[in-house]
């Protein structure tokens, strides 16, 4: 086989394993600026180098480093906006309605990425409606990439971060800016925002879900990288983790159509939902 099909077939194969993100071989060439990025990390001169290194078992180091690198963390505030305005405006008071008594609501960010999901819930329950505050809401964020998480926790955030979808009053209220030795700009996000949720790693795919523990699962843009299985197996997951009542927010444009999954579709604020039944 040829040295390259030989690289490529390989991470597709090693990344589905570990996290079920499909690269399909239509798709190689999405695995190129990654493999060269192996290629520069480690010195390797040529394609031989490469290849004796992936038939060795890789360290942990190795495997955390790799898949860093093939997932894709793209993200930005506030991002498709109607969910975030329903959240505080409708399922907040209808999960308040089913669950009048629950002292605490817990909201599950499960793939979210550099975190502007999770401070975007923050955000929205501050300002777009007063009945829970979100510090009366447990709120866990969780994710593959330890990279990705390390960067949500920090809540520092580039120029370019806070101009993808960031309204700028919000950018006021809750960020601050910060100026290094070399007049680069960042900005962080308050520390009542910061010290907010509780981040920690989850695979979708490989670990153990919760019973019955969450109101409501942000599971966003991050089915789309899977195949009909693994989405399914996934939801069934998912539906166990909520309350029953309890909603699923996708991303704009998923939808479990043909699945015949125990969810309803609903809509509120101009935005689709599911909720468990
Ligand atoms: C495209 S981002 C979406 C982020 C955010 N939910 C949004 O909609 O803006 C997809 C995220 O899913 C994560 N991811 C991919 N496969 C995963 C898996 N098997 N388990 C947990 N997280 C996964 C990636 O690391 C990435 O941060």
């Amino acid at each position: 086989m040829d040295t390259k099909k030989e690289i490529y077939d390989f991470f597709a194969k090693y990344v589905y394993d570990k996290t079920g993100i499909l690269y399909k071989e239509t798709d190689y060439y999405r695995l190129d600026s990654r493999l060269n990025t192996i290629r520069s990390t480690y010195e390797f001169e040529d394609d031989q180098q490469l290849l004796s290194f992936i038939k060795k078992p890789f360290s942990l180091t190795d495997e955390e480093f790799i898949l860093n690198l093939f997932t894709n963390n793209e993200t930005f505030f506030m991002r498709d906006l109607k969910p975030f305005k329903a959240l505080a405006k409708s399922l907040i008071p209808e999960i308040k309605k089913l669950y009048p008594t629950d002292p605490t609501l817990s909201i599950w960010s499960c793939a979210c990425s550099t975190g502007q999901e999770v401070y975007s819930i923050y955000m929205s329950l501050d300002s777009f409606q007063n009945i829970v505050r979100p510090q009366s809401i447990n709120m866990e964020a969780t994710d593959l990439s330890t990279s990705a998480l390390a960067k949500a926790k920090s809540g520092v955030y580039t120029p370019l971060d806070v101009q993808r979808g960031l309204p700028a009053p919000f950018l006021v209220k809750y960020f601050t800016q910060h100026k290094d030795e070399k007049d680069n700009i960042s900005w962080a996000v308050n520390p009542e925002l910061k010290r907010w949720p509780k981040y920690s790693t989850f695979n979708l795919l490989k670990d153990i879900y919760p019973t019955n523990k969450h109101h409501i699962i942000f599971c966003r843009n991050v089915l789309i990288y899977q195949d009909q299985d693994n989405k399914r197996k996934v939801l069934e997951n998912i539906h166990k983790a909520l309350k029953p009542g309890g909603f699923l927010v996708f991303g704009a444009g998923e939808s479990m159509i043909g699945m015949n999954l125990p969810f309803k579709q609903v809509e509120f604020n101009k935005a689709f939902f599911y909720q468990k039944e």
